[in-house]
């Protein structure tokens, strides 16, 4: 499924010009490492959201599934509908990793994805099924996450907190946790770093969902985090695509919290 979208992705990278107005050459991979290291980032550029699907996707995609196997997620898929709703989806790396993991280990649910994103420049990388449908809003006013059974928020946070934007996110999610069922899974994935928000997002969900547990792939530990082992794409990467795709797993922490 996914290796039809790196091809058409990189068709589009061809493609596609520059949205830069300077005359430097254009170099969406150094932009994307620019967005993480020296300015805010954005998702405005559909060269650019291009780009990010080929170089990060694979990886992306494997993190998530990597976690639903190491954490055994078919002992949560019981109900005859898992409605998931991705804040910050982007691509939407976990719907396609949830369906390869419900393809390996069947199970009887019926999987409904909700993506909310404001950036609709990801539409040629996102998947297009029944099962699955998006929504172009900001997060840091209010939002509703009425009727899920898993939240997942996905290299989200990082992007809000750099920007001075997390406070009312957390607020409204806050509010949101408050009125979600019994059972309901929150799943935080983000950069494995204290100047990315990671213990910001903790300390507040935390202190309303206290039944977590923190995974984590790479780099900084605490003695009660579990590694997840497993740091393998679990996609096959075309040939010749016109942007290299990582060949791992990066540094990444997962935290699980249960209502
Ligand atoms: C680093 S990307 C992550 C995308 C995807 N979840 C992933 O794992 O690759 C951050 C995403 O957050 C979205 N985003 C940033 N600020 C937002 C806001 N205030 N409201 C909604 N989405 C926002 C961006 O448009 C972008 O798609």
């Amino acid at each position: 499924m996914f290796t039809d979208v790196l091809i058409n992705c990189s068709h589009q990278i061809d493609e596609l010009t520059c949205c830069k107005k300077d005359s430097s050459p254009c170099n969406c991979v150094s932009a994307l490492m620019d967005d993480y290291s020296i300015r805010p980032d954005s998702y405005d550029c559909i060269k650019k959201m291009s780009t990010y699907s080929v170089r990060y996707g694979p990886a992306y995609i494997s993190e998530v599934y990597h976690y639903l196997v190491a954490t055994n997620f078919t002992n949560f898929l019981t109900t005859p509908i898992t409605k998931i709703i991705s804040l910050g989806c982007g691509f939407a790396p976990d719907y396609y990793a949830i369906k390869k993991y419900r393809d390996m280990f069947t199970t009887s649910s019926i999987i409904s994805y909700t993506g909310i994103d404001r950036s609709t420049s990801w539409e040629i990388a996102r998947p297009v099924a029944n099962d699955c449908n998006f929504i172009s809003l900001d997060l840091t006013a209010p939002f509703s996450l009425s009727g899920a059974n898993v939240v997942i928020i996905n290299k989200v946070f990082s992007t809000l907190y750099r920007n001075s934007m997390h406070t009312s996110f957390l607020t409204n999610l806050e509010s949101e946790i408050r009125r979600l069922p019994q059972g309901t899974v929150i799943i935080f994935i983000d950069i494995n770093h204290y100047n990315m928000g990671r213990d910001v997002f903790h300390t507040s969900v935390s202190s309303i969902l206290p039944n977590f547990t923190r995974y984590y792939f790479d780099g900084h530990h605490e003695s009660n985090w579990v590694k997840i082992h497993n740091n393998n794409l679990i996609l096959d990467i075309p040939e010749d695509l016109s942007v290299s795709s990582l060949e791992s797993t990066g540094s990444t922490v997962v935290f699980e919290y249960r209502k």
